[in-house]
């Protein structure tokens, strides 16, 4: 197959910051995708429906009137959250999600929640209300080894608190392990998953093998090569349970070319061609739609895209370091070639 026609995907986990880096960035998902789940941890977080209908409005801005791109906007979860805020959020046509972060276990997420499992009264509203918890899905724990924290998160927090609240509609966000993909597929349709390109295309050691490469550091971190090919698995599968989140994360050069980098790929300006090079690899290019588009509307109870995006076998270079006000930031793959070309269709 060397050209397909899908309905336009969705990006159901994007990071789009703020200011500048959000004015060079928004562009990119929005030539691609129709909607994207926004996630919420800027500095301070959006931690209310009334910071992320604000910066919800600055999305827009930065997007222009040019594209027909929805933002979908989640809260930022606090050890503070009350369940009114909750309540709030699930009656506001623009709140799609809440997001979990364990505090500490990632960018900007000191002020994240210290024990997921005391929220009661936030879950007991999430579960009444069919708000969706989104969860970065690792425990901070020292004691535990980096390559394990998604597994043993599963284990502590996740597992025991989706037995505690039987309807809590939960996406566990950028798998990276056979053990997650084989959680999510034990669990009912409450429970779904996203996967990045890069945690689909690389394993540990294009991060670690011959030098260090600060673009794959990304959280989770990339695992080896089993676990991978239990994303692919995933992916491709029939159950309607996976779908596309690029976990896009765009940060300043100097900030990931550094002695201590921060976390995050900056994938999306290219990001659904990685998926079909990922899809095209499996011979599962019949299955992209499903992964792309279908799935994430079906979960989150939206309709479909309308418009139609076109895939061509044709290589292209991704894209050179954008500037972002004084700062540059490097697209995952920068000046690399990649086997595919996207256009979004006409309506
Ligand atoms: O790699 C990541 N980058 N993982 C996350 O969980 C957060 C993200 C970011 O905001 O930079
Ligand atoms: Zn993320």
């Amino acid at each position: 197959m060397n050209e397909l026609t899908i309905r336009q995907p969705d990006d159901w986990h994007l990071h789009l910051r703020d200011g500048a880096m959000l004015d060079a960035v928004a562009g990119f998902s929005a030539r691609q995708c129709g909607r994207a789940i926004i996630m919420p941890n800027l500095v301070p977080p959006v931690t209310t429906v009334a910071e992320a209908n604000a910066y919800r409005d600055r999305v827009l801005a930065a997007v222009g009137p040019a594209h027909d791109f929805q933002p979908l906007m989640t809260l930022y979860l606090t050890d503070q959250t009350t369940a009114a805020e909750i309540e709030q959020a699930a009656n506001d046509p623009h709140i799609h999600a809440v997001k979990l972060y364990p505090a500490g276990a990632t960018t900007n997420s000191e002020n994240g929640v210290t024990d997921p499992l005391a929220i009661d009264s936030v879950l007991g509203a999430l579960e009444r209300t069919g708000l969706p918890l989104l969860v970065h899905g690792e425990v901070v724990d020292p004691a535990v080894d980096i390559f394990d924290r998604e597994a043993v998160f599963i284990e502590r927090v996740l597992s025991p608190m989706l037995e505690r609240y039987p309807e809590l509609k939960v996406v566990m966000e950028h798998i990276t392990t056979a053990q997650a993909v084989a959680f999510v597929r034990s669990q009912g349709d409450r429970l779904g998953a996203t996967i990045t390109a890069h945690h689909l295309m690389f394993n540990r050691n294009a991060m670690l093998a011959g030098g260090i490469r600060p673009h794959y550091y990304c959280l989770p971190i990339l695992k080896r090569e089993k676990h991978r090919e239990a994303l692919l698995e995933a992916a491709v599968d029939p159950s309607g349970k996976f779908f596309m989140g690029t976990d896009s994360a765009p940060h300043p050069k100097g900030a990931k070319e550094s002695a201590c980098g921060c976390a995050g790929a900056f994938t999306a300006p290219v990001a659904v061609e990685l998926y079909a090079q990922v899809f095209d690899q499996l011979g599962a290019l019949d299955r992209l739609e499903a992964f792309t588009s279908l799935n994430g509307p079906r979960f989150y109870g939206l309709p479909v895209n309308e418009r139609r995006l076109k895939l061509e076998r044709r290589s292209q270079t991704v894209p050179a370091p954008v500037s972002a006000g004084d700062d540059t930031v490097v697209p995952f793959l920068s000046g690399e070639s990649i086997d595919w070309t996207a256009t979004l269709l006409d309506e």
